[in-house]
Parts: structure tokens; sequence; C-alpha cells
């Protein structure tokens, strides 16, 4: 990913930096697009994965919708070139300011997660004479294996609505004069890389269909959420993640009614491995028995390790020497767990090289925080 015209250049900024390969991003989004166009899924940017202006200028260029889990990201949605008609609204706690806001703008779907909120949204929406179109999130009870913190489809996580609620959600819209029921929306987890799990939503999918058919109701949108995880041993053999086997697997095992429309919640898959974190190395100190590399980023900059005990390749993009040592790769925040690696493997570092955390264009620079009041990474595009 880094040529030595690309070092030069990287060398003259200040860090620590959040650096953009667009290019790749390009080429991610033509194969998302290439294969949401011969299935005809619609596929939606997450924007809480990376809500940098300028990435999400090239992604609406694309022509894909927007998730978005805020009134702000619905706003920032439509100033950066997403269409309203192709906006859906996520998120267990929107407040009533979000939702008007929302209503306002005419989005085309609300994501919805409790009964409360249905009626709040019934209720703000009849006092704008709107009609609100919904997607009930149910909850499918379906295993992701990823890190628990990111596992959102088992009963036990706040989201969605349980099955054994339905019949009553059911009972209570048919009251709601201004709520359009349109479709079920479900997400079971992000930085999924067992296809196997996909399946079995598919599958859990299907028979709730059932159930709804057996109601006598016809929806005519079904929205599988996102969750499609990516290589980070490896970025540069897997730069683009699978999209051909994951959309597949949608194609093969859900079934859908001929006036359905598939949808689709992409966040980390579209974006993470086009971006790179570089920081500069501050101090190398030995330890009584380690090494530690201290750079000018950390979690301040990026929470992932710490957070989720997240593994990012870790790379001196600037040294030298061929020999290599072991060293505790850190960051300059008072905390132990401000850290990017553990005994990582690097060319003898010294002060003044640059680090490169890769596949960190995803929950990198959304996530940054003003902790210890360091200075905030800037965005570098190439
Ligand atoms: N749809 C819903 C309802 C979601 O909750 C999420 C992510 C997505 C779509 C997009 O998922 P993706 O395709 O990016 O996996 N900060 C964590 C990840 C949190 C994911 C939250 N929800 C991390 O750094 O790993």
């Amino acid at each position: 990913m880094f040529d030595n015209q690309i070092i030069e250049k990287l060398k003259s900024i200040e860090t620590p930096f959040y650096y953009y390969h667009t290019d790749l991003l390009h080429r991610t989004l033509s194969k998302v697009k290439e294969l949401a166009d011969k299935y005809r899924f619609h596929v939606h940017y997450a924007l809480k994965a990376n809500s940098n202006d300028q990435i999400l200028k090239i992604i609406s260029g694309y022509g894909l919708g927007a998730d978005c889990v805020s009134g702000n990201e619905v706003l920032k949605a439509l100033s950066t070139g997403f269409d309203a008609s192709h906006v859906v609204f996520a998120g267990v706690g929107k407040s009533d300011k979000e939702i008007i806001n929302a209503l306002e703008k005419d989005i085309f779907c609300f994501n919805c997660e409790s009964i409360q909120e249905i009626q709040v949204i019934n209720e703000l929406a009849s006092k704008m004479n709107k009609i609100a179109s919904i997607a009930i999130r149910i909850n499918p009870n379906v295993e992701a294996n990823t890190h628990k913190y990111i596992a959102t489809g088992k009963e036990e996580n706040k989201f969605g609505i349980n099955m054994a609620e339905l019949n009553e959600i059911l009972e209570i819209i048919k009251h709601c004069g201004y709520i359009k029921l349109i479709g079920i929306h479900f997400h079971i987890g992000s930085q999924i890389r067992d296809l196997d799990n996909f399946k079995n939503l598919c599958f859990r999918v299907n028979e709730i269909q059932e159930w709804f058919t057996a109601q006598n109701i016809r929806l005519t949108e079904i929205n599988v959420g996102g969750g499609l995880g990516i290589n980070y041993q490896e970025p540069d053999r897997e730069a683009i993640p699978d999209f051909d086997n994951y959309f597949s697997i949608f194609n093969q095992y859900l079934k859908v009614k001929p006036s359905q429309r598939v949808h689709f919640e992409l966040g980390r898959s579209i974006v993470a491995q086009c971006g790179s974190l570089i920081s500069k190395v501050l101090y190398v100190k030995k330890g009584s028995n380690k090494q530690f590399a201290i750079l000018d980023a950390g979690m301040n900059v990026l929470i992932r390790p710490a957070l989720y005990q997240a593994y990012h390749k870790i790379e001196n993009i600037t040294a030298t020497s061929s020999e290599t040592a072991i060293y505790d790769v850190v960051g300059p925040i008072c905390e132990s767990a401000d850290f990017f690696g553990k005994e990582v493997s690097l060319p003898i570092t010294q002060r003044g090289d640059l680090i490169a955390v890769r596949s960190a264009g995803a929950y990198g620079e959304v996530m940054m925080s003003l902790y210890n009041l360091k200075e905030q990474a800037q965005s570098v595009f190439e």
C-alpha cells in the first residue's frame, strides 16, 4: 500500500493522521455496486463506520443509500449527496428531535426497536401530518462469532424486538394511523468472518417471513443489516472483502417474494481497508524485559485495540534496518490499555520513524475522543 513516493509525501505531514487510499475505496465500491446491480440488492452505507465528508461524497457517488443512527448522521448523509428516499434511520434511542428532523426530511424508513418508539413516532408524525414508514427490527436470536461487544443478534442484547412481542406490536400498529409497516430489519453483529452465520440468518428470516405471511401481512422490504468482516491479519491479501460469496449467500438462501426488495447496511467492509492511522515514534524505551515504541497517537485516536482487544497490523514504513526486534507499540495516553499491539515484530525502530496501523478506515476516526486533550488526527487523502 505504501510505495516510496507515498512514504516521502507522508513524511512531510504532521502526525498523527488518518491516511485514506481513495483508489482502493473506489475499487471496493465498484465491486459492491456490480454485485448489488446483479442481484438487485439495495446497499446502504452505515455512516457510523466513517462519516468523513470526503469519504461520504465518494460513497454517495456510487448511488448507495445511507444507514444512519442519529439525527446528525441523517443531516450529514443528505449534505454529502445521499438521497433522502434511500436513508434508513436505526438505533434503540432516537430522540424526539431526531425523529422530527427525519420526518421533515421524508426519509425512506425508520428501523424501530421498541413498542414505545413506534408509539412516539406515530404521535410525532400525526402532529406533522406525515406517514412514517417503518421496519421492525427483529432480534433473530442468531449467533455471530465475533467479539461480545459487537454481537447484537442474541436475545440478551438490547437491540431489536423479540419474536414473542410481535403479536402485541402488530396489534398496536393497527391503531397507529400515521405509521406504515413496510418491512423487517435484522443485524446480527459486526466483523463476522464466518459466512455460515449469514446463512443461518437467511434461514431464520425465512421462518419469520412465514410467520408474517400467516398473519396475512405483506412486507415489501427485507433489511438484513451489515456485519461482513474484513481481514485484519493480512490487509494486503484481502484488500477487498469477499463480497462475491457474501451476496451470493443471500441470493441463494433468502426466500424473497416477487414484490420484495432486499436491503443491506454495510459499514466496515466498505471503508476499513482503505484507511491507515499514521503515527510517529516519539521514543523507544527499554523496560526490564521488553521495549516499548511510544507513538504520538493513542487510544484517543484509535480506540479499537483498547476497547475490543482488536488486532490491527502494525508496520514501520520508514525503517532502514533489515534486522527486527520485538516491541510493545503503545500510545501517549495515561492508561495501561493504551496500546496498539503487544510483542510486535518490527524492523529496528527509532525515534522519528513512521508507523502505519492498518485497516483503520472503519470505526477509527469516528471514535476519536478528546481524552487527555491530545491533538486530534487530521485526515489525508491520496
Ligand atoms: N446496521 C446496524 C443496525 C448496526 O448496528 C451496524 C453496526 C451496522 C449496520 C454496520 O455494521 P458493519 O457492516 O460495519 O459491521 N465499533 C465497533 C463496531 C460497532 C458496530 C456497530 N453496529 C468496532 O470497531 O468493531
